[in-house]
């Protein structure tokens, strides 16, 4: 059954309730203008542990297709493998059904391709799970980035180490045996960040990717990437899921004629450093903290993250479903996200760089879609 009920009440059907469904069923079950409508997942212990936890009444089922003709919806979300989004999402929209499907949309372009086509012709809503875009970190950069408040933004450099062991319990099994598990799984939030903070497109890059002989990753699972955007910004990126250290590294650091801003944990502690030019002139420039200026914390809202940022995802997606403005965290525009990570892959098995206007206009041919 689906059909939009007229009200602000927005029903919401989940598919998955692994990792990330679980958060998905929090967040919907506590959205003032949604209800968690069901849960859909073959593994049924899992789904009804979710739903006795955030929605007791809300039904339980094994299987997509039935589900969608049981139970009555305006959206659904997808968080489920990537290998089953393209037919999660295609069975969605032929029910009439708004929805937003965890990332990578799809890890095959011409799906992904495909899938963009499919919600213009069915006048529908896609949208991809890009959370991170909501962290009240991101905003600040991007907010930077906008309002040249420290002058013009020159480069960046963000780096994130994490030592992910696949064999954890509480962590998915699908990425151990993907290809590329970082880029299609932890890169591709970095990237889409570097593109929204930095409001640029990237025009180039050179990539590339390896498997250290201690990895739990069957594929490559460090990435290296040096970018070059559309505006003349530069950024240098090192992810990596197999560190040599059990404590999470992260640093985003980007550099403005003004000043820096640098991002010290994932989430959060976000500084600012106003640049005083006559201090460089002074002193052996070699000794720290004494001789340099002082960093201001950025005042950020407090955040829980997977949880905050996808409350603000949810409310872009509701406020799409009910007609009320158009969304921006679209399939459309996850496709550029995509076309980097296939640029880095390119990159990496062709040596050099690579211009992302050739790698779109290579898929595009191939696809004979036009998005
Ligand atoms: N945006 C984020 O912050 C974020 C964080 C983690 C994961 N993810 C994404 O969420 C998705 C799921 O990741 P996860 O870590 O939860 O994986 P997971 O393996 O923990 O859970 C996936 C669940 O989907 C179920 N499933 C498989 N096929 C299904 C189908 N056809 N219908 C319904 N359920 C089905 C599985 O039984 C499992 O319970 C992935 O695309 C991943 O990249 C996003």
């Amino acid at each position: 059954m689906s059909g939009r009920t007229g009200g602000d009440n927005a029903r919401i059907l989940l598919a998955g309730a692994g990792v990330r469904g679980v958060k998905w069923a929090r967040v919907i079950a506590e959205a003032p203008d949604a209800t968690l409508a069901g849960i859909v997942d073959p593994d049924e212990p899992r789904a009804r542990r979710a739903r006795d936890e955030h929605a007791p009444d809300a039904p339980v089922e094994h299987d997509f297709a039935p589900a969608l003709t049981r139970i009555a919806a305006d959206a659904v979300v997808i968080a489920t493998p990537p290998d089953s989004h393209h037919s999660l999402v295609c069975q969605a929209f032929d029910r009439g059904l708004d929805v937003l499907c965890e990332k990578p949309l799809s890890d095959e372009m011409d799906e992904v391709l495909d899938l963009i086509a499919r919600a213009d012709d069915a006048g529908r809503h896609l949208l991809v799970g890009m959370n991170f875009r909501y962290l009240p970190s991101s905003q600040r950069i991007r907010h930077y980035a906008w309002s040249r408040e420290l002058g013009a933004l020159s480069y960046g450099h963000f780096t994130y180490h994490r030592q992910r062991d696949g064999n954890r319990h509480d962590l998915n099994d699908y990425v151990m045996t993907m290809p590329h598990p970082m880029l299609l799984e932890q890169s591709i939030h970095h990237f889409d960040l570097l593109r929204y903070c930095y409001d640029a497109e990237v025009e180039s890059l050179v990539c590339d990717t390896w498997r250290p002989s201690w990895s739990t990753y069957d594929d490559d699972c460090c990435v290296s990437v040096l970018f070059r955007f559309e505006n003349g910004v530069r950024a240098n990126y090192l992810g990596t899921w197999t560190a040599a250290w059990n404590r999470m590294d992260f640093r985003w650091r980007t550099e403005f004629e003004g000043g820096a801003l640098i991002q010290r944990e994932q989430f959060e502690d976000l500084v600012r450093v106003d640049f005083d030019r006559g201090l460089g002139l002074r002193g052996s420039n070699f000794k720290g903290d004494a001789e340099a200026e002082t960093p201001v914390p950025e005042p950020l809202a407090p955040c829980t993250a997977f949880i905050d940022d996808t409350r603000e995802l949810l409310a872009e997606f509701l406020r799409a479903v009910r007609g009320e403005a158009e969304p921006v965290t679209t399939a459309r525009d996850h496709l550029k996200t995509l076309l980097v990570v296939q640029a880095c892959i390119e990159s990496m098995e062709k040596g050099g760089w690579m211009q992302l206007r050739d790698v779109e206009r290579r898929l595009l041919s191939g696809s004979g879609s036009s998005p």
